[in-house]
């Protein structure tokens, strides 16, 4: 019995250091020691031996079951560790790694020009409003005293949606809906996108920017309009700006006129930028036609006023030294961040 006994303890030896997990230290114990186990088979054989013999192997079998279960439970709890510790392993958090860096976003150059723009004329008490990209051939044209035969109605420089409805060519439309809208005084500027069926390259895109003015009030005249955009120009381009306006033609202004400013490059000597002239077209401007004023219902004899209508783009190109209008539709994170 005695060699029996060993036998048993030195097989269960054997299988407990062999096993890795838990589970399988379990599997053992249930093995040896649960009901159908091998040693309480032998305790429960014990009713046939002699008490003497009972006694002894009683004991003998108590004393290798006792064995056994201390190596289990050594074992078990060694597997219980090396568990904890893989576990812990695959968890490690390390708290000097740097952190992941962000990217942030930066406002895009025309974004800078326009709000740069529009702050000027905020300072110099205008409002913004604003109109819809799609607009009505009424508030883009007629409205605005273009003619049935004006060229810019021609179909190659529109993009029409259907005979009455198109993507509007200017933000002059706007004009119009606050002059339905509002009552004088009307001091309002209207940034905004603009649609041509233009090909593009670099100084045309089919889609740009523009800001609009309208002022209206009782005595306007052109001399409020002179002293508006010569401090805009001033305050946008620096202080010693000087301007300069030429007689112009739009069907909605009357009289009409562009406006150059002194180039802020050379101060007015000569450069590349302002293509050796020393000035730099920058707007469109004039003093409001009647028939516009006449949309609004205003008394023409009582009310006047001035309007204007600047390229962002241009200015954005001239400000920053951009020689190619495309590049600022392509979005490439390398051009767009030099403006931060
Ligand atoms: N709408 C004109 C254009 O797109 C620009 C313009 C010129 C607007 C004169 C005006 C203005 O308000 O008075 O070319």
């Amino acid at each position: 019995m005695q060699s029996r006994l060993n036998k048993i303890r030195e097989e269960a030896k054997a299988q407990i250091e062999s096993a890795r997990t838990q589970t399988e230290i379990e599997e053992i114990r249930v093995r040896l020691l649960g009901k159908k186990g091998v040693l309480t088979q032998i305790l429960r054989g014990m009713g046939q031996l002699s008490p003497e013999e009972r006694k002894e192997t009683g004991q003998m079998t108590n004393k290798v079951r006792s064995e056994i279960e201390n190596m289990l439970g050594e074992k078990f709890e060694a597997a219980k560790r090396a568990a904890k510790e893989a576990q812990f392993k695959i968890e490690k958090v390390d708290v000097t790694e740097p952190g992941k860096g962000r990217s942030l976003g930066v406002k895009h150059p025309l974004t800078i020009t326009m709000e740069e723009i529009s702050k000027v004329f905020m300072n110099m008490g205008f409002s913004i409003v604003e109109g819809p990209e799609v607009e009505t051939v009424f508030n883009n044209f007629d409205a605005l005293n273009a003619g049935p035969n004006h060229p810019a109605r021609d179909m190659t420089d529109t993009f029409y949606i259907t005979e009455d409805v198109l993507l509007r060519t200017q933000t002059s439309p706007v004009q119009v809906r606050t002059l339905m809208k509002q009552k004088p005084p009307i001091k309002v500027i209207s940034p905004g996108r603009c649609f041509r069926c233009d090909t593009p390259d670099a100084t045309h895109s089919p889609m740009f920017h523009q800001i609009e003015g309208l002022v209206v009030d009782e005595g306007i005249t052109m001399a409020d309009l002179k002293g508006t955009l010569d401090s805009f120009a001033k305050q946008l381009f620096g202080p010693e700006t000087k301007t300069k306006f030429r007689p112009h033609h739009f069907p909605f202004t009357e009289p009409s006129a562009e406006v150059d400013v002194s180039c802020f490059k050379c101060g007015g000597k000569g450069c590349r930028v302002c293509k050796g002239s020393g000035w730099i077209e920058i707007l469109g401007c004039g003093m409001v036609h009647p028939n516009v004023l006449k949309v609004g219902g205003l008394d023409t004899e009582k009310y006047t006023g001035f309007a204007f209508g600047l390229g962002v783009e241009r200015v954005a190109m001239l400000k920053y030294g951009v020689d190619d209008i495309r590049l600022f539709y392509e979005n490439d994170m390398r051009f767009i961040e030099q403006f931060k």
